[in-house]
């Protein structure tokens, strides 16, 4: 295979170098280009653009493969656990029992917050969406327990890792029963990560929470499709704020904040909403489809599409069939359900889904398998938040490791003035602003025409 790409510009060639992948895409290093032939490149959303070479998470879009560290995730969602998940993502390998035990041990000694952090949920007004608060909330993890310096010890790195793996699955719990105006329940040394969730979110004492292993598998499935997925926005921003050497939480802040959006981890509750709409107006999604086609109309078929698959999402394949069994084993139907798979239908037999490549993601199920599970709306997010975690913690301890790693700092092409002067108020009046508008100023002094017609040269 080559190993260079010849680039022709301005009549000169030049080399670049090409850096083969283990899968997937080769790339065309660029590092060199503005230094060697004075242009940059323009790759709007970096669709065309690695940022980092990763060993972490690898996705095919075109024939919808996930693999964690190499791992396909149907075996993972099949056979692992999201704690046995998380630890893969971070070190690297699947942990040998001792390991898993180790880890196990860490999480639970770590999984109780400062109690001083209750006043400040406290001080969120009611209603505050979770997401906003558990942004703060791990920021404010800073003031209360140390950041890893530079040259930690492994142990240490470990410890810090598994605290914030631990702390935010409680904070999360936290989050949603302060805002219901229910006393805090404790995580429990007897039960297991996703067990103690439930129980934190659900236990009370007038009706104790029973655990219940399909949820509890079906939690375990959700978070396990939801730890990593390669450059996906809330990754990179953990990757670019802690390029500037920030302390973990507040990368992480940045990733949760970045989730929030409806485009990206806030779909799961667009879902809802959307599904719940078509519900609400009898069932006709004929209106719904005809606005997400309507290029004109902002609205988008939320749960379709994606930036990288052009295929079926893998997570959502799984996500569903999850949804059929948790409904059969509790033999419950839920009419969304009913809704989404017709939904699904009517737009997979649409030319403008189909030519466009639109299915359905990972959150076009979760928002079902969540609500069944009897998590609230406005803590969907919050889920996938927690779940994605282990892939924000790999990806920012990989960019750490990184040898050379460097400040992000894109570059832009710009389509602003040229060089123009300064304009004293006095003469800044509406029609001086529409005479001189887009008309880059070349002149050092540019002449005015003032208010009664006469010019005026300005010093
Ligand atoms: C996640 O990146 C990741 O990995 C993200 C994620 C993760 O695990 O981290 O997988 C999680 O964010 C999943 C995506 C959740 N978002 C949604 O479900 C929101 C609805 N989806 C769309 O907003 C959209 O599909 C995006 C944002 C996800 C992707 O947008 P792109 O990259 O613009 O999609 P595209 O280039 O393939 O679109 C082709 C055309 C475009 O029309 P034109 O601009 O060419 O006229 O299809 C249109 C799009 O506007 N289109 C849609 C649509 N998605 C794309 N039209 C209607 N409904 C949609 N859902």
């Amino acid at each position: 295979m080559k190993t260079t790409a010849t680039l022709i510009v301005n009549g000169k060639s030049y080399e670049l170098p090409i850096i083969e992948a283990t899968d997937g895409n080769d790339a065309i290093n660029i590092s060199g280009l503005r230094r060697e032939t004075g242009f940059i490149t323009y790759d709007p959303g970096f669709r065309n653009t690695g940022g980092c070479m990763s060993a972490i998470s690898y996705m095919d879009g075109e024939d919808g493969i996930l693999r964690y560290r190499g791992i396909p995730i149907e075996q993972l969602a099949e056979r692992s656990s999201f704690i046995e998940t998380a630890y893969l993502l971070i070190n690297g390998e699947l942990p040998t029992s001792d390991e898993l035990n180790r880890f196990s041990v860490l999480l639970n000694d770590h999984s109780l917050v400062h109690e001083d952090m209750r006043h400040f949920f406290e001080r969120f007004p009611r209603g505050a969406h979770p997401m906003g608060m558990l942004a703060s909330m791990v920021n404010t993890l800073r003031a209360f327990y140390p950041e890893i310096p530079e040259r930690s010890e492994e142990d240490e790195i470990n410890k810090t890792f598994a605290r914030l793996l631990s702390k935010l699955r409680t904070l999360a719990a936290m989050s949603y029963r302060i805002s219901m105006g229910l006393p805090v329940v404790y995580p429990s040394y007897f039960l297991s990560y996703c067990a103690n969730f439930l129980n934190m979110m659900f236990d009370s004492t007038v009706r104790p929470y029973v655990i219940d292993d399909d949820m509890v598998n079906a939690l375990n499935l959700f978070w396990i499709l939801h730890a990593d997925h390669e450059q996906n926005c809330s990754t990179s921003a953990v990757r670019l704020v802690g390029s500037a050497r920030v302390n973990l939480y507040a990368a992480i802040s940045a990733g949760i904040s970045a989730l929030w959006g409806p485009l990206h981890g806030g779909a799961n509750q667009a879902v809802i909403e959307m599904l719940q709409a078509i519900h609400d107006s009898g069932g006709d999604t004929a209106p719904f489809i005809a606005r997400a086609k309507d290029r004109n109309d902002p609205f988008r078929l939320m749960g379709f599409g994606h930036s990288i698959y052009k295929n079926y999402d893998p997570r959502g394949r799984i996500m569903k069939d999850m949804c059929h069994k948790l409904l059969a084993r509790r033999n419950r139907n839920d009419p969304l359900l009913d809704i989404a798979k017709k939904l699904e239908e009517i737009a997979l037999s649409d030319s403008y889904f189909t030519d466009n490549r639109l299915y359905p993601n990972v959150d076009f199920y979760s928002g079902i398998m969540l609500r069944n599970l009897g998590i609230p709306l406005d803590m969907f997010t919050v889920m996938f938040a927690i779940g994605r975690l282990p892939g924000w913690i790999s990806q920012w301890k990989e960019s750490r490791e990184y040898i050379g790693a460097k400040l992000h700092r894109p570059r832009q092409v710009y389509r602003g003035y040229g060089e123009r002067d300064y304009i004293p108020i006095h003469l800044r009046t509406a029609n001086v602003r529409e005479i001189l508008k887009g008309k880059p100023i070349t002149v050092k002094s540019p002449v005015f025409q003032s208010e009664d017609g006469s010019t005026a040269a300005v010093t």
